[in-house]
């Protein structure tokens, strides 16, 4: 039957790591075994070091040698399989801490036994069983690239989360790729300045949105199926703040997407996008009007502090203040970058569009700017 909107619905069941839900229904099917293991332990279940380096302090990870975990994945996949008629199962691989593999006899046996160097192997194998379970329901596996390391069969097809690294590798040795890097598309990052937004670990602008170039450079296009915007929803309580997040981002990554590159104008972009808002209004849709606000570059240049202000939206008039006066269209425009003397100073910023204030005032005190100059 074709489809009406031409959506294909991929369901993820993310395995082995990230599978703190399963483990606290069925203990037995992680090396750990501990049955007072919750989906939100309400404490701190992992430490992160940056560079993706991390620790899980609670066990969240599937048992890659217990066959039990392979007869519960087959009654899964067999269920799921069942629901979405697309061809795809998306299977996770990502952020898979191995390091209750490496403490646990069990899983040591099972690398001696198929001559296994480095814990990462258990992960390959792993995989590996998943996709012969996916086979013989008639699906192919689609997981983050992650599923590269410890080695894949020649039908997975990759999601490039990290970067766009993964998915280079992955289409240089003929996978299909989906594109998703982090910097680009995760819309669940803040959209505007840290102090005007609920905060998240990083920033992704509607511009850099649109600037996204999903097919790389010497890879054959071919092997892009195409690309996609990830919304976690660990902090989106309600719907509402679902849209605010969403749009206009993925009206940015629609065009990314969607439209042939030579097509892509930013100009025109906003002037749909405002277009858009119009008819969101009338729909009653939330969004986000975050990329009006400017966007604040410190940098200490010979001992001296120096302020960059840059309007992502055409045809703004950038005013600013540091003079304890809340700006206004009287106050001055930002033309250079400004030297910030030394003192109890604090920076006040807002962009305006005929003469009125459009986007939103940012404060920041001059020891905040030292110290995201660093
Ligand atoms: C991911 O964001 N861990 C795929």
């Amino acid at each position: 039957m074709p489809q009406k909107r031409n959506v294909t619905i991929v369901p993820e069941i993310d395995v082995p790591g990230h599978s703190m839900a399963a483990i606290a229904a069925y203990p037995e099917l992680s090396c750990t075994k501990d049955p007072k293991t919750k989906v939100n332990p309400g404490s701190k279940f992992a430490e992160w070091y940056g560079n993706g380096k991390f620790k899980m302090l609670t066990d969240n990870t599937l048992n890659p040698s217990d066959e039990k975990v392979y007869e519960f994945l087959d009654k899964v996949f067999t269920e799921v399989a069942a629901l979405f008629p697309n061809p795809y199962i998306h299977v996770g691989g990502d952020e898979c801490y191995k390091g209750f593999w490496e403490a646990d006899a069990n899983c040591q046996a099972l690398m001696q036994k198929e001559n296994m160097k480095h814990v990462e192997e258990l992960q390959g194998y792993f995989m590996k069983r998943v996709e012969k379970i996916l086979k013989t329901k008639g699906k192919k596996l689609l997981g983050w690239d992650e599923i590269l390391e410890g080695g894949i069969a020649p039908e997975a097809t990759v999601m490039s989360w990290r970067g766009i690294e993964g998915g280079i590798e992955a289409a240089k040795l003929g996978h299909n790729v989906v594109m998703t890097p982090s910097p680009y598309v995760y819309i669940d990052f803040m959209q505007s300045d840290r102090t005007l937004e609920p905060p998240i670990y990083a920033t992704l602008r509607l511009k850099k949105c649109y600037d996204f170039e999903p097919i790389p450079e010497g890879v054959d296009g071919k092997f892009i199926l195409g690309g996609q915007a990830n919304l976690w929803t660990e902090g989106i309580p309600t719907l509402a703040y679902a849209e605010y997040m969403t749009y206009p981002r993925c009206w940015a990554l629609s065009e990314v997407y969607w439209s042939p590159k030579e097509k892509k104008n930013w100009e025109k972009f906003v002037t749909k996008m405002e277009n858009h808002f119009d008819r969101a209004d009338l729909a009653g849709i939330n969004y986000a009007r975050s990329a009006y606000d400017a966007a604040i570059k410190p940098s200490m240049k010979d001992g001296k502090l120096v302020v960059e202000l840059e309007a992502e939206i055409p045809n703004l008039t950038i005013h600013y203040s540091i003079d304890d006066t809340v700006p206004s269209k009287f106050s001055p425009v930002y033309k250079d970058p400004i030297q910030i003397p030394e003192g109890p100073i604090t920076l006040r910023v807002n962009t305006y569009r005929n003469g009125k204030p459009i986007g939103r005032m940012i404060t920041l005190s001059r020891e905040e700017l030292v110290k995201r100059s660093k």
